[in-house]
Parts: structure tokens; C-alpha cells; sequence
């Protein structure tokens, strides 16, 4: 290797040791090793200089002071680097805007829940809450819906494919809240009063109005001499804490297994009516299958669609926008 490449090495071995310094005291070590009077590299180099041609010194000369200097100034402004570090202290600027980000907030739908939640809870209703992966037992045959009702078809619920597998017959994803009745009233005796929020599953035709999971609240009533006129009661004053006091609701006459009177519940929607939700009076079938005597108690239900009334409350007019997670919808409410 010629002196001059030995240079070239060298520089380019010293450039990259400043370069991986650290602390003060790294760059005092490279500095004496690259350096150093005594046993610096660069005094191996100006031996040989020593013992150059006298035509090529001039031209090794210049070459070793120019790496020398190269080195020297490395070193420097690492040094400086190091010890002054320009951190963002000294080039924080307070002008500058801060860095904004964003609070999130509670999804419409949870807002509905927990808002409805609250106004039964001022109506002297507690909580109760029940497994969304339900058996056959509680979503239809306590509910009086007999083994060859519509409702029980394949088609129009998702059961599991682990289906017969536990005591209360095939597996699905509940299709009402009203199983929470049932296992409320399993393991409570009689006065009962409560609701229960969480998702239902069914295989509609997903369109503005419907859609394949949603939420609904359900609610009981147990005790002596519960009427009609309690249940009708109770659902104005969820109506109108809810959506204030101008809204409309009606009753429809209608039929469920596990009511009788049944109802259903629509509110007005635009220049129409919505339902928003089935009612009634508990069926006596559906007291004797939790153990209840239909002569000692009776008591009210019903079952409202969360999503419905979030959009009426919000003027959301699709209800698949309650699921899009289009921040665009989200962050307007
Ligand atoms: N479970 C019914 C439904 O999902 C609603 C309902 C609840 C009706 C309670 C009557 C009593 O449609």
C-alpha cells in the first residue's frame, strides 16, 4: 500500500470513529489514538513520511497535513456537538403552534345506552345483564315460542355450529334481550324490576332501518297488580326523557309468544311512524317456566331497538352509519 492510500485509510478510519462517539471521553480516546504525539496512527504515518523520496515528499507532505487537519476538525465539531447538545431546549419556540390531538368521545350508540340507562334507573329500575351466546332454552322455549314458530328458523337466526351441545339445546347468537328475562327471573324471586342493554343478532336484510346486530334494552316488571296502563306508562316517560317531550309515540296492537296483551311501539318518524320496539304483559306460560306463580305476580316487558331511537335522537337517517366508523359521522356528535 502506498503512503498516500495508507493517508486515505486513515482519514476515513478516524472520520468514522469521531462519528460514533458518544461522550467526551470517546472523543479524547479517538483523538489520542488518531492523534496522539506519542502512539497516534498519524505518528506511524509521519515515519514513513520520513522515509519518502525527496520528489514525492512534497506531494505525501501536503496529503498528510491535509488528512491531519480533515481529522482535527472531525473531532472538534463532534466534541461540540456533544457537549452543546442543540437539543429541544435551546430550539424550542414558544411561537410555534403546540400539537394538537384529538379527544375522542363515546360513540352514539353507547351514549343512547348508558342516557337510557340512566332514565330507567331514575324510574327504579337496577341492571341486569345476560350472555349474547345464548342456548335454545332461553331465547325460545321459556319464552313460550313453540318449536314450530317462525321465528326459530334457521334462516332468521345465527346458530352455532356447536349446536345440541348444552343442557338448554342449540346454540345461538340470542336474537332478543328477552332471554335476560328468563335468567333474571330464574334466579331472583318476585318483585323485579329491571333493564338490560347489549347486542342482538339477526340475519335481516341490512338496509337504513335494519341491520344484522344492534342493541336493544330490554325490561322487566315483577310484582303484585302490575297493569297495562304501568307498562304504558313507564314507556312514555322513557320516550319523552329520551327524546323529549314532543315526541309522539303510539301502540299497536300485536302479538308475541311470551306477552299477552302484546304491543308494539313506534314513535313518529318524519311523517310517518317507526317501530321502535314490542311490549307487554309476561305471559302466564313464561312465569310458570321460571317457577313463578301466575296467580301471585304478573308483571310487564318490553323490548326497544337502541339504534332506532339513537337516530331519532341524533337525526342520523342511516343506520348503517352507526357502524361505518366514518370518523367524518363520528366526530359530529
Ligand atoms: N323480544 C321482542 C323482540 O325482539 C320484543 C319484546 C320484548 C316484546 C319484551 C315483548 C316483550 O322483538
Amino acid at each position: 500500500m502506498s503512503l498516500l492510500e495508507a493517508l486515505d485509510e486513515y482519514q476515513a478510519e478516524a472520520l468514522r470513529a469521531i462519528e460514533e462517539c458518544q461522550t467526551s471521553q470517546e472523543i479524547e480516546d479517538v483523538r489520542i489514538r488518531f492523534l496522539g504525539k506519542k502512539k497516534g496512527k498519524l505518528k506511524d504515518l509521519q515515519s514513513l513520511l520520513g522515509k519518502a523520496s525527496p520528489e514525492e515528499r512534497p506531494q505525501f507532505g501536503q496529503r498528510f497535513n491535509t488528512a491531519k487537519e480533515a481529522v482535527e476538525t472531525a473531532l472538534e465539531s463532534r466534541k461540540t456537538a456533544i457537549e452543546k447538545p442543540s437539543g429541544p431546549r435551546d430550539q424550542f419556540d414558544v411561537t410555534l403552534p403546540g400539537t394538537a390531538f384529538e379527544l375522542g368521545k363515546p360513540h352514539p350508540v353507547s351514549r343512547t345506552i348508558s342516557e337510557l340507562k340512566d332514565i330507567a334507573g331514575r324510574l327504579g329500575f337496577s341492571i341486569a345483564d345476560g350472555p349474547e351466546v345464548e342456548d335454545d332454552y332461553h331465547n325460545f322455549v321459556a319464552l313460550n315460542i313453540p318449536e314450530d314458530h317462525p321465528a326459530r328458523d334457521p334462516l332468521d337466526n345465527f346458530y352455532l355450529s356447536v349446536a345440541q351441545a348444552g343442557q338448554g339445546g342449540a346454540w345461538l347468537l340470542r336474537s332478543q334481550t328477552s332471554t335476560v328475562q328468563i335468567r333474571v327471573m330464574e334466579n331472583t324471586p318476585p318483585p323485579i324490576r329491571i333493564v338490560s342493554t347489549g347486542r342482538v343478532y339477526r340475519p335481516d336484510t341490512i338496509d337504513a332501518t335494519h341491520s344484522c346486530m344492534f342493541h336493544q334494552m330490554e325490561g322487566l316488571f315483577i310484582a303484585s297488580n302490575v297493569t297495562m296502563s304501568n307498562l304504558k306508562t313507564v314507556l312514555k316517560m322513557l320516550a319523552v326523557s329520551y327524546l323529549g317531550d314532543d315526541i309522539a309515540i303510539r301502540f299497536r296492537p300485536s302479538f308475541f309468544p311470551f306477552t299477552e296483551p302484546s304491543v308494539e311501539v313506534d314513535i313518529q318518524w318524519g311523517n310517518n311512524w317507526m317501530e321502535v320496539g314490542g311490549a307487554g304483559m309476561v305471559d302466564p306460560n313464561v312465569l310458570r317456566a321460571v317457577g313463578y306463580d301466575p296467580e301471585q305476580v304478573s308483571g310487564f316487558a318490553f323490548g326497544l331497538g337502541i339504534e332506532r331511537l339513537c337516530m331519532k335522537r341524533y337525526g342520523i337517517s342511516d343506520i348503517r352509519l352507526l357502524t361505518g366508523n366514518d370518523l367524518r359521522f363520528l366526530s359530529q356528535f
